[in-house]
């Protein structure tokens, strides 16, 4: 399937690794070029450095805190000295760590929802004009399945989670008549090296074992490349007539239609 996503370029936040960086990667090996976000600069540089014999030209780097505005301002600003358009942007940024057992802390909540939503949220309104000049420009939210079934997730990230399904209707609705898809894509459990799953696994193996054999039909993990594959074809020409959709990527670990 040709996915026609050369020359694209494509901003990830929070893409120094898990499934953002599986998905710069994969739009790199797609002939795209990638703007790599996150707050630590010297792991994107590594990245940048350890890709650049592979994908010369290709990536470049965004660093900074998406949750402040001094670090949107940053963001931003980088991404315009390298470029006055974007193709696609995948609001991947989030997380559903706590730091708190209560899962009724008001400043928990707040947490949650300036990392999963607002962060997103800020980029897409600085984006904005250079998505208007983007070639059939897209936006991917990254949500959750924790968005749409009650599980064991914080209850301040799964509600974040909902808003961006939300947010990815109204966009979708709003900005089909100026050609922008936004759609969203939302993972089940995924793991890689340096995840959150990684953690949970190293504190009880055994538990983790069980309730992946147990709730994942397909009775395992689903790998970031797996979650790539489904951003990257929401992105593509090949997905030309879907906007506003939730594509469900979870070995079928949901019960709900
Ligand atoms: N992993 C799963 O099982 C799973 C399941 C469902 C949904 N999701 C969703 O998928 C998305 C990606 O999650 P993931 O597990 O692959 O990755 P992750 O481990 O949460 O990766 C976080 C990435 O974001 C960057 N980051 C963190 N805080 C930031 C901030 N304030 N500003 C800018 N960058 C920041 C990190 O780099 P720095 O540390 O250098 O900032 C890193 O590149 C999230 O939206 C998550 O909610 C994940």
């Amino acid at each position: 399937m040709e996915l026609e996503l050369a020359g694209k370029i494509v901003f990830i936040s929070g893409s120094s690794r898990g499934i953002g960086l599986a998905t710069a990667t994969g739009f790199l090996k797609e002939g795209a070029e990638v703007i790599l976000n996150g707050r630590d600069r010297e792991s994107l540089l590594d990245i940048q450095k350890s890709f650049s014999a592979k994908y010369p030209g290709r990536i470049m780097i965004a660093s900074g805190d998406a949750t402040t505005e001094n670090g949107i301002s940053e963001i931003l600003s980088q991404i315009r000295s390298f470029t006055s358009k974007i193709d696609i942007f995948v609001a991947n940024l989030g997380s559903g760590k706590p730091q708190s057992s209560d899962k009724l802390d008001v400043e928990e909540w707040k947490r949650f929802y300036d990392i999963n939503v607002l962060s997103n949220i800020s980029l897409l309104k600085g984006l904005y004009p250079l998505l208007e000049c983007g070639q059939s420009p897209n936006v991917i939210f990254i949500s959750s399945i924790v968005a749409k079934e009650k599980m064991s997730a914080p209850y301040g990230y799964a509600a974040a989670k909902s808003a961006v399904l939300t947010l990815t209707k109204n966009l979708a609705k709003d900005w089909a008549d100026k050609g922008i898809r936004v759609n969203c894509v939302l993972p089940g459990n995924v793991f890689f090296k340096g995840g959150r799953w990684e953690e949970l696994k190293e504190q009880d193996p055994e538990g983790v074992d069980k309730y992946i054999r147990e709730q994942v039909p397909m009775g395992r993990f689903g790998a970031p490349e797996e979650i790539a594959d489904a951003i990257m074809f929401l992105c593509s020409a090949r997905a030309g007539f879907i906007t506003g959709a939730s594509l469900v990527v979870d070995g079928g670990q949901l019960s709900i239609f």
